[in-house]
């Protein structure tokens, strides 16, 4: 079978086992398995989010295509990020939108680039359009070398990814460093703030400022609808345009169309939900902190990284001898700067105490 040549280059991006098939390993319910590997929202509780889309499902007609111009979601949005409407518009999960990037603004040849170790996808998706992905790494305490990153830059650059705070490094770059950024280059630059909710501060007005950025934010962490898929991405209105022309139409479900309607109507709700992860993701930092053999970074996103540093123990053991009790979090060894690293979500105080003790087992400390 002769696939696309971009797609021999990509390694699957697979995420861990799902949490059915480990309950089913280990003989036990799925709810017993703590899902600590994707930086889902743990916090807002099942039942809440399911009546807000049983509310979102009375207000559209499944048989019917969405509205093509998805006007009212897009007023919602413009109005809780302080943009207009003509900047903003939607896709099924940030992912469809980086895709999107891609498919406009990519052709075989051109280059993206990375600042490394970061989310995979922005490098897969432009492969798969045929382009390349240039990768500049970030400092060892993962700051951006804005001289180094700025000599990396060449005319074959469309595409620049920022992510920030970043995944998997958990730090928000400063918004000088940013601007510099930004104001230097030529390229489009997507500035990824998929965890911004976590964070101090957001940079999305920066696209009045600019118009070669590109906002990415999402649904899955702050918002915790994952699984409906809606993510957002703010320009000004010559690149929406241009996106919009680039997507497929109807590309975002009415149900999670009227969902996010739902919650941004409860903004105050998740607003609480997001102060509690907050307040969490420093208890569960001390405690990291007093597992001897771990070097615990500090995180302005819902999961924190940390490297097992006790000798003769391999992140990837560590992580299956959690797995064996249940617990599933993500291994980032296989990127650069990440040696023996692993990133874990954020969760309620209840999952904390069972995935520490796991850790000091694990660690024999
Ligand atoms: C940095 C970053 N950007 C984008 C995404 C994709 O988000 P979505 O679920 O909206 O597709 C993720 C998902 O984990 C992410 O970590």
């Amino acid at each position: 079978m002769r696939a696309k040549k971009g797609l021999t280059k990509i390694k699957p991006y697979r995420g861990e086992v799902s949490r059915r098939e480990l309950a089913q390993r280990l003989g036990l319910r799925e709810e017993d398995i703590l899902p600590l590997h994707a930086n889902e929202n743990l916090f807002i509780e099942k039942e809440w989010i399911k009546e807000r889309i049983r509310e979102a499902l009375e207000k559209v007609d499944p048989r019917m295509y969405p509205d093509p111009q998805d006007v009212v979601v897009r007023r919602a949005l413009a109005q809780h990020y302080g943009v207009n409407e003509e900047e903003v518009l939607i896709g099924s999960g940030a992912d469809e939108l980086i895709d999107g990037i891609s498919r406009c603004f990519i052709e075989s040849g051109d280059q993206i680039v990375t600042l490394d170790p970061t989310f995979q996808v922005y490098g897969i998706s432009a492969m798969l359009h045929g382009g390349r992905c240039k990768s500049v790494l970030l400092r060892e305490d993962f700051s951006v070398d804005v001289a180094r990153l700025l000599r990396e830059m060449d005319e074959t650059t469309k595409v620049l990814y920022i992510c920030s705070p970043n995944n998997p490094t958990g730090n928000q770059h400063g918004r000088d460093v940013i601007e510099e950024i930004i104001g230097n280059v030529d390229c489009i630059v997507v500035l990824d703030e998929a965890y911004v909710e976590f964070a101090d501060y957001s940079l999305s007005k920066l696209i009045h400022d600019y118009d070669n950025l590109i906002v990415l934010r999402t649904f899955s962490k702050g918002f915790g609808i994952a699984g409906l898929r809606f993510g957002v991405a703010l320009s000004n209105q010559e690149i929406v345009d241009i996106m919009r022309r680039g997507l497929q139409p109807y590309n975002v479900s009415n149900i999670a169309q009227y969902t996010a309607l739902t919650l941004l109507e409860n903004w105050g709700y998740l607003a609480e939900k997001i102060n509690e992860i907050k307040r969490q993701r420093e208890v569960l930092l001390e405690k990291l902190l007093e597992i001897e053999g771990l070097k615990v970074y500090p995180s302005k996103a819902n999961f924190i990284l940390v490297r097992v540093l006790k000798r003769g123990v391999r992140a990837e053991d560590v992580q299956r001898s959690l797995m064996m009790k249940g617990i599933l979090v993500r291994d980032r060894s296989n990127l650069p700067l990440l040696d023996n690293c692993l990133r874990i979500t954020v969760c309620p105080s209840y999952m904390t105490e069972r995935l520490t003790s796991a850790l000091k087992e694990a660690l024999g400390s």
